[in-house]
């Protein structure tokens, strides 16, 4: 964010380096049910972003001192594999990535119903195969899709989106080129049934009426997106009530012989 740059981000025709509108949202892809050995899982494309979320519980949290009497823990961990970025990333966490576990493990929480699984611990991994700006939020909406494929109860799914400042023009979804060298960036997720507000982050500067629109475009986008999760996981149920259907059909055929 804010760096100086003589590249045009948008051009006369009021478009972006991509070709989008500052509306326009990255294209998004999201599969739910990827991997087998996981509890629940998502595979997520959002422009030439690709992440994959794995979730794991809610099983019995470890260490012992972690667990709540009352309610489950919502652990995330949010990863960039060394080869996801252009400048090979050192692997391990930094102090990036232990913002966006904890931001993202707190928006979760807001949703899953902790309150049926005490002592538990409901376990989210995120990891980044290919990033490309706007990680947080691609994570955080596979993370819910991949909650939701584990059968983790929950009261809705969260969706998150950014918008942002580039040129002096309020855009949203902002691109590589137009995070680094744009003025300002928002991510933010929302429960869209409720239209609670469970992420807000903000880097760089933007005037009041910037933010609320900002804030505005990012909402609108999140219900687009909220439609992508919602058919990703009609698409997984259409898949698994075959395969159940196969596996009754071929025991009555077995118990038939
Ligand atoms: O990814 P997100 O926009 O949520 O987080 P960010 O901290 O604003 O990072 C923006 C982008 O910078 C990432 O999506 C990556 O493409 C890039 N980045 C990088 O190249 N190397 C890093 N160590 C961290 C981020």
């Amino acid at each position: 964010m804010g760096m100086k740059s003589d590249i045009k981000l948008i051009d006369k025709k009021g478009l972006r380096l991509d070709g989008r509108k500052p509306d326009e949202l990255r294209p998004i892809k999201i599969e739910a049910g990827v991997l087998k050995r996981a509890d629940g899982s998502a595979y997520l494309e959002w422009g030439k972003n690709k992440v994959l979320a794995a979730v794991y519980g809610p099983r019995e949290a470890h260490p012992r001192h972690l667990q709540d009497s009352s309610k489950a823990i919502v652990q995330c961990r949010y990863n960039m594999a060394p080869f996801s970025v252009s400048d090979r990333k050192r692997p391990g966490p930094d102090r990036r990535s232990v913002e966006i576990s904890k931001i993202i493990s707190e928006a979760l929480e807001n949703v899953v119903m902790t309150e049926l699984f005490p002592r538990s611990s409901i376990d989210v991994f995120i990891e980044v195969l290919e990033a490309n700006a706007g990680t947080r939020c691609a994570g955080l909406t596979a993370a819910s899709v991949a909650l939701a494929d584990a059968g983790v109860p929950m009261r809705d799914l969260v969706v998150a989106c950014a918008a942002g400042k580039i040129e002096d023009t309020v855009v949203l979804d902002l691109g590589k080129e137009e995070d680094n060298f744009g003025q300002a960036d928002v991510p933010l997720a929302i429960v869209p049934r409720t239209g609670e507000l469970v992420l807000l982050q903000m880097d760089g500067d933007l005037k009041q009426e910037e933010l609320f629109k900002a804030m505005e475009m990012a909402m609108n986008a999140s219900m687009q997106i909220y439609e992508i999760q919602k058919d990703a996981l009609r698409r997984r149920y259409a898949v698994v009530a075959e395969e159940e259907k196969d596996e009754i059909d071929s025991a009555q055929e077995e118990a038939k012989t």
